[in-house]
């Protein structure tokens, strides 16, 4: 079958679809934001992009802080308020019934139900027709213990997280297809890895018991 040429868009998917909290000690507001990722590691560094006419690109530019609030299927009507509603015309944390939580270096808040949060400090501003993407340092990184399993390891695949492909909301609930460098894995790394799982897995069993 032969491809359809399309005109140059934003055809990017699927992308993130995050929470990001702004503010200052008068308003505290949320703006969701699926134009955003990784670019560094070492520091970790992100960016939103965020148009210029949105109620939060002038608080996040004033501060120069915001904080990348992770989001789940169980937040995704408050993800999609805080993307349709301006925090001109209102207070979404009221709206939504989501939490304030003080954060440990910038000033605005996070969000306490969502199950990661990174802390983000604006290092530049990359300023374009429409966006202006606000390049960020990730300074601090909360995340909820219950998500951690008995090794200090981070199961985020029991968080039900949330992505945004062309206009929906999904979950990533499904078995996933196969972990990091599994195209390449020896048969018995993967039965090593199995081996461990399964380990994990009665652990948790007789605990329950
Ligand atoms: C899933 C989703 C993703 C969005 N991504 C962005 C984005 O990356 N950048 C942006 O400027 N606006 C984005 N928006 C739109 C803003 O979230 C929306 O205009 C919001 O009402 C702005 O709030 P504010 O005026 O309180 O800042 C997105 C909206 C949704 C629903």
């Amino acid at each position: 079958m032969a491809k359809v040429t399309m005109k140059p868009g934003t055809m990017l998917n699927p992308v993130p679809a995050v929470m990001v909290s702004c503010g200052n000690k008068d308003e505290q507001n949320i703006i969701t934001i699926a134009w955003t990722g990784i670019i560094n590691s070492e520091p970790p560094m992100t960016y939103v992009s965020v148009r210029k006419s949105r109620h939060s690109h002038h608080l996040i530019s004033e501060s120069g802080e915001f904080v990348i609030n992770l989001t789940t299927e169980a937040l995704a009507k408050a993800t999609d308020f805080c993307g349709v509603k301006s925090g001109r015309d209102m207070d979404k944390y009221k709206m939504t019934g989501l939490t304030q939580e003080d954060a440990e270096i910038v000033s605005c808040k996070m969000i306490k139900e969502s199950p990661v949060n990174l802390e983000c400090k604006v290092v530049e501003v990359k300023e374009y027709p429409s966006h202006d993407m606000f390049i960020a340092e990730i300074v601090k990184v909360h995340a909820d213990e219950k998500y951690f399993d008995e090794n200090g390891r981070i199961c985020l695949d029991r968080a039900g997280m949330l992505c945004y492909n062309h206009g929906e909301y999904f979950g990533l609930k499904r078995a996933p297809i196969g972990q990091f460098g599994f195209s390449i894995m020896k048969p018995k790394t993967r039965k090593r890895i199995n081996r461990e799982k399964q380990e994990i897995k009665s652990k948790k069993k007789k605990r329950i018991k």
